[in-house]
């Protein structure tokens, strides 16, 4: 291993990942563990130069206040606590912000930690660490094309090779280009081991009728279950399951402290009988550390890049039932909004800006005749967390020039509205 290591003990801080960033900020790398971790398994860390314990306000947990095994001191690592002061923990601060300026001291100069941590180091730690734990089986993992999807994919390509089955299920609701985009980075760049299914007509005859989005969400999530089931049980000798879990998956799915905002699901739901034991390289990075990862693995900066496109895809923006029709002019809206935004420069500012096609038609008027089409509704919004979000001001000329193109190029549509509303009240998606 390359890296030093800081330790983090969760004590009960709301900062603990603040704190990770800030120590991996000065170029040191650090993870953070829970506060019962045995003296050994401390011990068998790799590359550890010292620990810091951080207490805060979720520290009394079932009525009683956690502590850390005393025995810990007994390891000879130099440690450093934060809102908290146990009898042999020498360095102590009250509180985050007297700990702060301190940390920096503490790390390189009381730990003597090197400042190398980088991506280099971290995918070649990680490569060794890969090969370590699979051996010679090999590692199923299903790519969507996201970001955590493809820069795991790539990773355990540097690693294993040909010991990686790729799955890669088109479901049908894909923007447009982004299956094939797969099939050509994956594929024929990177030479990976790729099964490619494009279940297009299974997905739309089981969508047929459906107008109830949930339900529409269920289908697709419980279809790309029994497909991914269908290949692993195809594949002979693989052991391992490899998921594209990072950092804020672990935190959001609840620590022993922090109590659990969503729970967390990558591939979840597989029969009971098909046990795999999981391979999760990107567990301990955050978003942005992902993407680089991404890049320094030679992935394209529109896969790294590719703004959030939820699991069921197109599917919930063709609103109610889904018909092919209305489905290709979601597709070919999209990729004209997506190519004007590049062309404007929006695509690296805007955070999620996407086309809708609802139900209903509107009278409208072309070549002097009476038309009935469709709309197609835009919606551009910048957030932090999709918890809320404000609709951007989009230029004018910009909108216009969008306009025109979706009239004149894809076909049922005869009418562009932008939607104004930011959430709350309205959603980002519209179902
Ligand atoms: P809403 O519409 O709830 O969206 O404001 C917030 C963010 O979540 C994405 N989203 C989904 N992602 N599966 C996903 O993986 C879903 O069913 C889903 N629904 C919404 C949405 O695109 C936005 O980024």
């Amino acid at each position: 291993m390359k890296q030093d290591m800081i330790v983090i003990l969760d004590l009960g801080s709301t900062q603990n990942t603040v704190l990770a960033r800030e120590i991996r900020d000065l170029g040191v790398y650090s993870e953070i563990y829970p506060h019962d971790i045995a003296p050994q398994a401390l011990k068998d860390l790799p590359n550890v130069r010292g620990v810091i314990l951080f207490g805060g306000e979720n520290r009394v947990v079932d009525g009683q206040e956690i502590d850390v095994d005393p025995a810990l001191y007994d390891t000879g690592l130099p440690f450093m606590a934060i809102d908290h002061a146990p009898a042999r923990c020498g360095l102590t601060f009250a509180s985050w912000e007297q700990a702060q300026p301190h940390i920096r001291e503490f790390v390189f100069e009381t730990c003597g930690a090197q400042a190398n941590w980088n991506m280099k180091n971290f995918i070649d730690d990680q490569v060794e660490a890969i090969r370590a734990q699979v051996g010679d089986s090999k590692v199923l993992l299903a790519l969507s094309g996201g970001v955590d999807s493809s820069v795991v994919a790539a990773l355990l390509i540097r690693a294993i090779g040909k010991q990686l089955v790729c799955v890669h299920v088109n479901h049908g609701l894909m923007r447009k280009g982004e299956s094939e985009s797969v099939i050509e980075v994956f594929r024929n760049q990177m030479d990976a081991n790729l099964i490619y299914v494009d279940a297009t007509d299974r997905y739309l005859d089981k969508l047929a009728g459906v107008s109830d989005p949930e339900r529409k969400r269920k289908i697709i999530g419980a279809e790309f279950i029994r497909i991914f089931e269908e290949e692993a049980r195809k594949l002979d000798g693989i052991e391992f399951l490899g998921q594209g879990t990072i950092y804020p998956d672990i935190i959001e799915s609840g620590t022993k402290t922090a109590k659990m905002v969503k729970s967390h699901h990558n591939v979840g739901g597989l029969p009971e009988d098909m046990k795999f034991q999981l391979v999760e390289p990107l567990k301990q990075l955050f978003k942005d550390e992902v993407r680089q990862c991404g890049l320094q693995l030679g992935l394209p900066e529109s896969m790294v890049y590719r703004q959030p496109f939820p699991g069921p895809g197109l599917g919930v923006r063709c609103l109610g039932a889904i018909t092919r029709e209305r489905l290709e002019a979601v597709r070919e809206s999209d990729a004209i909004l997506r190519e004007e935004f590049e062309k404007a420069g929006l695509n690296k500012r805007v955070w999620q800006y996407f086309t809708i096609v609802p139900d209903f038609k509107s009278v409208g008027v072309r070549d002097n005749a009476r038309c009935f089409d469709y709309p197609v509704i835009i919606r551009a919004v910048n957030t932090v967390d999709a918890m809320t979000a404000s609709v951007e001001r989009l230029d004018w000329d910009v909108l216009e020039r969008i306009t025109g193109r979706i009239l004149k190029e894809v076909k049922n549509v005869n009418r562009v509205c932008y939607d104004v509303s930011p959430k709350p009240t309205a959603t980002i998606e519209w179902e």
